[in-house]
């Protein structure tokens, strides 16, 4: 079973201890503690909880229910229950106004709530799969950037998303390679809309039009796609690119970007608004040359702590060392991928990204070991 993440919110320490006491299920997790205070909104959005515990003791403020009433749980996937020491038919009328699932009580045995919780929380994922709400969740945001042309940028991208999707995460595949972008071709997919169609939309860019201009591939990733020509890319704007990962964000777990290689608008508005850009280079000296230059725009960006260095194609004997490379671009490594024409070539080829094949190759070891460094980072 899923586990459940839940926050409580009270503004009595005894009540947090005796619902914390009560949770005696090990699928159910409190991820974090909240009062009724307006700062603490902020706080229970970020902590992405499944359910929050109301624990308040009767009488109950109106105020605690205004609290409820202006957090729109519902509409972010979440459910609300009270916990309360004494429950009435009243109470639970009341409380049914607020969108309160269910009024528990603490006085019950600890299985009952337990028990009750998880019944409330397959009744919520119902009614969102019945109104199509997506429960937002904490996400991160990829962009694979590099100033060089061929470097392997697309390939990384295309099979870190796979490979992120295999996981069971829920991950979009944004290709904003506007001109030449090939990850529907890496991906074997004939998408009938791009960011073109999304971009003319008269209804505006929001997660259900990216959702509805976006092709599912059969790993579970969702790709929208760059224009059908490069011609088309020009109605395709900065505001554009902010937007559509702005939309996104809050509903996928990760969001992967093949960037273009340059600094267009458009291009900025991408590397400014993810968490992390993948500079890949190869290990010569003009890759070399071309990360350097990255990182330096980057740095007059103000957005430079956010590179981590790839090398892509690394091959014995290597041509330029990892501690050369780390001491000119004053910046660790962060991973390496060997050069495996057949392999790499040959999933290009059949559009197929061999992370999806149980294959014994070292990139396919390597690619494996980057993405459980991602997911390790994001848990920080
Ligand atoms: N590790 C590797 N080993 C062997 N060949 C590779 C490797 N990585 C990429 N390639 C090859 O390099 C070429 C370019 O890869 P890819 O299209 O992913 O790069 P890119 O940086 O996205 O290029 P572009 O600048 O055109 O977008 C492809 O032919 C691919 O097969
Ligand atoms: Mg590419």
């Amino acid at each position: 079973m899923e586990n459940i993440k839940i926050v409580v919110v009270s503004e009595e320490t005894s009540l947090r201890v005796s619902v914390k006491k009560k949770i005696v299920d090990k699928n159910i997790l409190i991820v974090g503690y909240a009062d009724f205070n307006e700062d603490s909104k902020l706080k229970i959005e970020g902590l992405f909880p499944d359910m929050v515990i109301i624990a308040a003791k009767v009488p109950i403020q109106k105020s605690i229910f205004d609290f409820i009433e202006s957090m729109k749980f519902q509409s972010k996937g979440c459910s609300v229950v009270l916990a309360t020491d004494q429950v009435s038919v009243d109470l639970v009328n009341f409380a049914a106004r607020y969108g309160i699932r269910q009024v528990l009580s603490l006085d019950g045995s600890d299985e009952e709530f337990c028990r009750v919780i998880a019944e409330v929380h397959e009744f919520e994922k119902k009614i969102q799969t019945q109104l199509n709400i997506q429960k937002r969740v904490r996400s991160k945001v990829i962009a694979f950037f590099g100033c060089k042309g061929g470097v392997g940028k697309s390939m990384l991208a295309t099979n870190t998303a796979v490979a992120l999707a295999k996981r069971g995460a829920k991950v979009m595949l944004l290709d904003f390679d506007l001109a030449f972008g090939e990850q529907h071709l890496l991906l074997d997919l004939d998408p009938k809309d791009t960011i073109v169609e999304l971009a003319q939309d008269p209804e505006g860019i929001s997660i259900e039009r990216v959702n509805a201009f976006s092709t599912l591939h059969s790993s579970g990733v969702s790709l929208l796609a760059c224009p059908k020509s490069p011609e088309y890319a020009e109605y395709v704007s900065a505001e554009n690119i902010t937007a559509i990962i702005r939309s996104v964000r809050p509903y996928y777990e990760y969001i992967i970007i093949d960037a273009a290689n340059n600094f267009s608008d458009e291009s900025i508005a991408a590397l400014e608004n993810c968490d992390e850009i993948m500079i890949v280079s190869n290990p010569d000296i003009l890759s070399l040359k071309a990360a350097k230059n990255a990182i330096n725009i980057l740095g007059q960006l103000q957005i430079k702590e956010k590179a981590r260095i790839l090398i892509n194609k690394d091959a014995t004997p290597t041509l330029i060392k990892a501690k050369d490379f780390e001491q000119m671009l004053e910046m660790p490594i962060y991973a390496s991928f060997s050069f495996d024409y057949k392999t790499v070539n040959g999933s290009i080829n059949k559009g197929e990204p061999f992370i999806l094949r149980s294959s014994r190759a070292v990139i396919c070891r390597e690619v494996n070991a980057f993405v459980q460094k991602i997911i390790a980072d994001k848990k920080d």
